[in-house]
């Protein structure tokens, strides 16, 4: 298991069938030191195709870009990249992605973001084997051989949930919605309701660490509504100060829970958040 905070173990999960991939995982590291060219196969509802490192740098449309203040190795970088769109033929906003990385975790990711093609924009970023890139920590391997990065992702206030890295796969799935029902708001809502919008809050902010209803494939945090929602429980302001910054409340040196600042989650949002699960503390399951 990854014990460093800073390298964002949190923010990962386990998928069924993962120990395997690890075990694979670790012979291909084996076979492949220090860095050799790998592929990555994307598969999507029509069409999958398996990329190997030298056919993604040879693309017309790779490029090299500056990422300022890159999410895991907190400073600028700069990549040879292609924007994921290019390799999402036929994706449309509405559906739903997972990146699976190297050891098996895997990061949740909306497809409306990464389709973009102003704003905040998605590139896969490609380690060129004979460009190595540097260790995410002491003793650890790189983000590589394939990185999701942003340029601008302030202006889509991307969190740092939407950068997944040492990425070996990207596969089209059902949405968190449909794979999880016991997520969702009471369905005699609008889309567009302020619950709802709060449900879409959850998913990309919180889902990758805490499960509700026991639904969702988070092991690192509470679930948040069994036995009890926080809304429950935390009086006054607490819990959106709690959210805020979780350290200010209580503090402990293995405390894992990020602090939400109002840069990636603004106070708008935090509200529609804490509505969402104040509606949820009025439907719970039991898993
Ligand atoms: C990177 C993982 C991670 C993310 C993302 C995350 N949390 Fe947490 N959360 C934790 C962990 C772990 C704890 C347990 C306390 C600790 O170790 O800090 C926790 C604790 C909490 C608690 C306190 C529960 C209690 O009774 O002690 C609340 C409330 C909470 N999280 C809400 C949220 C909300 C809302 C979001 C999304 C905005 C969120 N968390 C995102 C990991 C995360």
């Amino acid at each position: 298991m990854r014990a460093n905070f800073r390298y964002r173990e949190p923010h990962r999960h386990f998928t069924p069938g993962s120990l395997l991939k690890t075990i694979l995982a670790a012979f291909a590291l084996l076979l492949a030191l220090p860095v050799s060219a790998a592929q990555l196969t994307i598969e999507l509802d029509h069409t999958t195709k398996t990329w190997q490192t030298a056919d993604l740098l040879k693309l017309p449309e790779a490029q090299t870009v500056q990422i300022a203040d890159d999410v895991s190795y907190k400073r600028n970088m700069t990549y040879r990249a292609v924007p994921l769109a290019v390799l999402l033929p036929g994706l449309e906003p509405q559906n739903h992605l997972q990146a699976v990385a190297l050891d098996g975790f895997a990061a949740e990711l909306a497809a409306a973001p990464l389709l973009q093609k102003s704003g905040a924009r998605a590139w896969l970023a490609v380690e060129d084997p004979a460009h190595p890139w540097p260790p995410l920590a002491d003793g650890k391997p790189s983000a590589g051989p394939f990185y999701l990065v942003w340029t601008d992702p302030q202006a889509g206030r991307i969190s740092p949930e939407q950068w997944p890295f040492q990425i070996s796969g990207i596969k089209q799935l059902k949405t968190v919605a449909e794979r999880f029902p016991a997520l969702l708001p009471a369905p005699k809502l609008a889309a567009n309701d302020p619950i709802n919008q709060g449900f879409a809050l959850f998913q990309k902010n919180c889902l990758a660490c805490h499960r509700l209803n026991g639904a969702g494939d988070a092991q690192v945090g509470p679930d948040l509504n069994i036995p009890y929602n926080p809304t429950e429980y935390f009086s006054g302001d607490f819990l959106k100060r709690y959210i805020r910054d979780p350290q200010s409340l209580r503090h402990w040196p293995q405390a894992k829970m990020p602090a939400f600042a109002a840069s990636v989650l603004p106070d708008n949002e935090l509200d529609l958040l804490v509505g969402y699960l104040k509606h949820m503390a009025g439907r719970k399951q039991q898993p």
